[in-house]
């Protein structure tokens, strides 16, 4: 690791994110990316869409969510101790849980990632929540790396419908338009951590290559459900609003326990058309029904 651990703290905490390099060795991490690289492949042999024939949010990537349940070989990656243990120290946590892990691969002439803030996306109370992104390949300025808005951490948390709304990401930009967003190239080895209410964006892919990138998500073991919404990290293990987030499907991710890695429990049954279509397309796993 080229950085000594309290140096990256203290970046993180100062600017909401940070980018840690060398940490994993090359080969490892080919090991890891051929391994993602099969997974998104059988995820997606039922989706033989061009680009142009997607959302436009599906052209910012394809999104392939909790590979490491139906995808053993990931798991590797997923709960490595250097890498949840180093989102443990950012965060100033003692134990952290997995949220959830997803590939996101920008295809070529894939669209920019417009601008939010991923906590708003969660039914997570506290704050304490981070995102590891982890190039599997070399990714610059121009097949699409992440940029981060400094210090936005310590603001407020807003929802951009960047689902759904086209554009939205813009007005985001806009509130924060006097601070420059910081654009990071990486490579295999690196690995980037943003704050769960950092402002983050990534560039579209204007080359021919795939960016292919993995990325997990961890909370501090303690945090609890909020309000507001379903989402399958708490409703399938059926965690009540203010209940702490305890459960098979958001695992302790570091320290490990002696018996390894965590074991997932099958989906259940699909509980609506929009799970159903997920799991058809290959962003959550199989599902019954
Ligand atoms: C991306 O990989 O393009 C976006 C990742 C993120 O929003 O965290
Ligand atoms: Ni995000």
């Amino acid at each position: 690791m080229a950085d000594d651990i309290e140096t990256l703290i203290e970046r993180f905490q100062r600017d909401g994110f940070v980018h840690a390099r060398a940490v994993l060795g090359p080969d490892e991490v080919a090991g890891f990316a051929a391994a993602i690289d099969r997974a998104v492949a059988t995820r997606k042999r039922s989706d033989p869409r061009a680009l142009a024939d997607k959302s436009a949010y599906e052209q910012s990537f394809i999104q392939c969510q909790y590979l490491w349940e139906d995808h053993p070989a990931v798991r590797g990656l997923t709960f490595h101790p250097k890498v949840a243990g180093l989102a443990a120290a950012l965060i100033g946590a003692e134990r952290v849980r997995l949220w959830h892990d997803q590939a996101l691969y920008k295809e070529p002439g894939g669209r920019e990632t417009e601008a939010h803030q991923d906590h708003a996306y969660w039914p997570i109370a506290e704050t304490d929540t981070l995102t590891v992104w982890i190039p599997l390949c070399e990714v610059d300025e121009l097949t699409g790396c992440m940029g981060y808005v400094p210090g936005t951490h310590r603001g407020d948390c807003e929802f951009v419908d960047i689902f759904t709304a086209p554009g939205s990401g813009k007005a985001l930009e806009a509130k924060y338009g006097d601070i420059a967003p910081v654009f990071i190239p990486c490579a295999p080895g690196d690995l980037l951590f943003h704050h769960g209410r950092t402002v983050h964006m990534a560039k579209p892919n204007r080359s021919e290559r795939m960016r292919r990138a993995y990325t997990a998500i961890y909370f501090r073991d303690g945090c609890m459900r909020a309000p507001g919404y379903a989402h399958p990290s708490v409703d399938r293990d059926a965690i009540a609003i203010g209940a702490p987030i305890v459960g098979a499907a958001t695992p302790v991710a570091w320290p490990l326990s002696s018996e390894g890695f965590p074991r997932p429990r099958p989906w259940p049954v699909a509980v609506s058309d929009r799970q159903r279509r997920a799991s058809a397309l290959g962003v959550i796993p199989p599902t019954k029904g």
